[in-house]
């Protein structure tokens, strides 16, 4: 079953859990993701990149989404991760999408609260639940690149006034994770994290979680994340698997063949994910 953004986050929100929210490039990731999530009874994202619109189409993201849907019995939201560029937000939501982010992160504060304003207005016109992004987390997540000088922690009284002045559904906050691949531990700030949950109202997002550690997510759990952005763990799993797969059987050429332990090894991550985020067995519809 499709529904928002809002209401995945705020059932996440009532029972102090959080959804994972999976990026999505084709449909062998999708199929993956939906398999964890139907055999652990666990509401899932299924979030595409604009990288991810561009390499498979919008309408080949939402169809297979949609179908998703229709076929498991579990909430789902679709959901557009960090939307920076105006008409692609708006495409998404004019395609199906039940969640959109609008990422004006790398702006001042006051023209990101600016720029989120806007796509609230449109996208609450029409019932879709936004993300923003306060404060800046580092490395690359496709097209959005932050180097480590740049990166800087969200602000908990900044974070108040943002969502209160933008009306968000949820927001992404940067609290010492980044994309991409870590090369030392992550050390995230977990204090900073309870003390924008306790003055700001909507769920909380962490982006950059691959590679972090168990004990540290379910600390940020506990702190008050409701949403973890998974991206870059899938991405290793396909490509371990489809290696190691190719380099066994140098003369296969099926792709049904290459890509079938991909999908399983991917699915096996998602369910990992899916235990230590505490959403097994909390799908409610
Ligand atoms: O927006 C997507 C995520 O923040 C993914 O981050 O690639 O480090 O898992 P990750
Ligand atoms: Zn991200």
């Amino acid at each position: 079953m499709l529904v928002t953004g809002k209401e995945i986050l705020q059932h996440a929100d009532d029972h102090q859990y959080a959804v994972g929210a999976f990026n999505v490039n084709n449909m062998e990731i999708i199929q993956a993701i939906a398999e964890a999530a139907d055999e652990l009874r666990a509401p899932v994202i299924l979030q595409a990149s604009q990288g991810a619109i561009k390499y498979a189409g919008v309408e080949y993201i939402t169809a297979l989404v949609k179908t998703t849907a229709e076929l498991i019995d579990v909430p789902i939201a679709l959901h557009l991760d960090h939307g920076t560029d105006f008409e692609e937000i708006i495409k998404c939501i004019r395609n199906g999408f039940t969640s959109v982010m609008i990422d004006a992160s790398k702006h001042e504060l006051e023209e990101n609260i600016r720029l989120t304003k806007e796509i609230v207005r449109i996208a609450h016109s029409v019932g879709v639940s936004v993300e923003a992004e306060l404060g800046k987390i580092g490395g690359t997540e496709d097209q959005v690149v932050v180097s480590e000088a740049e990166a800087t922690y969200t602000d908990p009284e900044e974070a108040k006034v943002f969502a209160e002045e933008t009306g968000v559904d949820s927001l992404a906050i940067a609290v010492g994770t980044a994309h991409g691949v870590y090369k030392g531990e992550p050390k995230v700030d977990i204090e900073r994290i309870k003390q924008i949950d306790s003055v700001v109202k909507v769920p909380l997002v962490l982006h950059g979680s691959s590679g972090v550690p168990y004990d540290t997510l379910e600390n940020a759990v506990g702190a008050g994340i409701r949403k973890i952005n998974i991206d870059t763990d899938i991405r290793a799993s396909f490509a371990g698997a489809v290696k190691s797969f190719v380099s066994e059987n140098p003369d296969e050429i099926d792709p049904r063949k290459i890509l079938k332990p991909a999908r399983q090894r991917m699915a096996d991550t998602v369910k990992e994910k899916i235990k230590v985020f505490g959403s097994d067995g909390k799908a409610w519809k």
